[in-house]
């Protein structure tokens, strides 16, 4: 039976590091500093172990690179976990994300029940306070997080509990800090439920349960509404892209529309749209088996975008933003949809399904038109769409395309402020040209090449002059093995981007 996933609170207050119980210690290095107050001070306490490892050239303080030495009850922690941020004129917000999710990763490794994360204090003004906060919490959840659901009563691998305390030293910047942790809580702990949704495999989540889930986080939600058109309502409306990709399943499709209406006065209304495949076999055009269970993981943009609104939610920023989430599973069977048919979607532009794999796009058309008729301001949609923008792009980054060079930049500040990296790629022109159909307004591929792009001109087609922009999150979606950072499966790609745009937007 499916169990609760691991309980990690985090919280931050003024306190002087070294004189906190705990069971690690995570303690922040620069590898060009030797002003490092802190450390100074434990290895005054633990007899120059510090100094010891660094002469020896066993911690170099590079990002990525960890020492553990032990407090020996000279000091109040068990250990001390030094963590590496790199050089000091090249920190980012980012490294300290990743530096406490790499200590929490390792004190959930250790089994530890307590740590402490003292990494502010070395990055001292280098980045303000509220910002370190907000990193640092999010970081902590996601370096403790693992998916472990269905993992089995014997296993000591799991972990009951996870208590992170954010410290400084100083009162002022940990005031500032506890800010930052507040927000960095609530998008920290989106994150991580979202990972855990978007881990459930196919037997598990399917479109009627992934809706079920919507409504249950609008119901604890306040400020947030759910509304679900199942297959009778989708008829009704004549949705007819998402019908067709739905059409082989006996789970039938649905479409899932969040709303956050903020209670300040704003007009302002964003757009978010998510592709929530629950599996995606590719249909008659049945993909290879090797790999094919990854495609689970093919609800990632739409449960980014369920974990985004409920993280907006919760920080009641001074903008409307709509949720709206297609989802469908793509399965081969005599109801379903062929290579061939040609489809009237929502908008009631035909198509021509050439690739039942080519499921997405099909979805989104429809999706991004309900968007359009809700006279959004602007629209971000997001999902693991091709695997052409994993091959140019790897598993680094999304690519980013967009009909306006404006939102582009916000998305780029969102991504940079939030880790999540982008990279924008090109649409509409000549790749356009490529998904026009000689027997219906469009086809749903293109040639062989610049798969990313032709995909991102297809769903550009259904937008019109509202201001748009895509994601394709393939690749970024999940991990193939554990990290330094983080746990396999699963990443959670987008809730802070998207969160972190829409919060920008409102500041405007
Ligand atoms: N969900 C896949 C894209 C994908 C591939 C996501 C690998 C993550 C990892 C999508 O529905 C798909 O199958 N796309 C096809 C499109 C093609 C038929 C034009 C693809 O990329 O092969
Ligand atoms: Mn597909
Ligand atoms: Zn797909």
């Amino acid at each position: 039976m499916a169990k609760e996933i691991i309980n990690v609170t985090v919280t931050a207050r003024k306190a002087n590091a070294i004189e906190v119980k705990a069971d690690v210690l995570a303690v922040g290095v620069f590898s060009d500093d030797k002003t490092n107050k802190l450390c100074k001070a434990i290895d005054k306490k633990v007899g120059g172990a510090i100094e010891k490892l660094k002469k020896l050239g066993d911690f170099k303080a590079g990002v990525k690179e960890t020492a553990i030495i032990y407090g020996d009850g000279k000091i109040a922690a068990k250990r001390v976990l030094l963590v590496g941020l790199g050089k000091k004129k090249e920190l980012k917000a980012g490294d300290v994300r990743n530096a406490a999710a790499m200590s929490v990763s390792k004190a959930v490794g250790l089994k530890a029940k307590t740590i402490v994360i003292a990494i502010s204090e070395a990055v001292g003004k280098k980045i303000d306070g509220e910002t370190a906060g907000q990193v640092m919490a999010e970081g902590a959840y996601f370096g403790s997080y693992r998916y472990d659901e269905f993992v089995g009563k014997g296993d000591d691998d799991r972990l009951g509990s996870l208590k992170a305390s954010i410290v400084d030293g100083d009162a002022a910047k940990a005031r500032q800090i506890s800010k930052g942790v507040k927000a960095g809580v609530i998008i920290g702990q989106v994150q991580s439920f979202a990972r855990t949704i978007a881990n459930r495999p196919g037997n598990v989540i399917n479109p009627k349960g992934l809706a079920e889930i919507a409504k249950k986080v609008a119901r604890g939600t306040p400020g947030l509404s759910c509304t679900v058109f199942d297959d009778k309502q989708l008829k009704q409306k004549k949705m007819g892209g998402i019908l067709a990709v739905g059409a082989g399943s006996s789970n039938k499709p649905r479409m899932i529309v969040l709303k956050y209406t903020s209670k300040k006065k704003t007009s302002k209304k964003i757009g978010l749209v998510g592709k929530a495949i629950t599996f995606d076999s590719g249909g008659i055009s049945i993909k290879p088996s090797a790999g094919m269970q990854d495609m689970k993981f093919d609800k990632s943009g739409g449960v980014g975008v369920l974990g985004a609104m409920k993280a907006i939610a919760e920080l009641k920023p001074a903008v409307n933003v709509i949720g709206i989430i297609p989802s469908a599973e793509n399965m081969p069977s005599g109801a379903a949809c062929r290579p061939g048919d040609i489809i009237t979607s929502y908008s009631g532009k035909t198509i021509e399904v050439q690739n039942t794999d080519a499921e997405g796009r099909l979805i989104l058309c429809d999706g991004l038109h309900y968007a359009v008729q809700q006279k959004c301001d602007c629209i971000v949609d997001m999902a693991t769409l091709t695997g052409a923008c994993m091959v140019a792009l790897g598993k680094y980054m999304a690519g980013l395309m967009s009909n306006d060079d404006e939102l582009v930049k916000k998305l780029q500040k969102a991504s940079e402020q939030s880790g999540e990296k982008v990279w924008h790629l090109p649409c509409g022109d000549e790749y356009s040209k490529e998904i026009k159909s000689k027997i219906a307004d469009l086809k749903n591929i293109g040639s062989r090449w610049g798969g990313a792009s032709t995909a991102g001109s297809f769903l550009r087609e259904f937008v019109g002059d509202t201001k748009w922009a895509h994601i394709d999150m393939a690749g970024v979606d999940m991990f193939d093995s554990a990290s330094e950072f983080g746990s396999v499966g699963s990443t959670g790609f987008g809730v802070r981007l998207l969160t972190n745009f829409v919060l920008n937007e409102a500041k405007k």
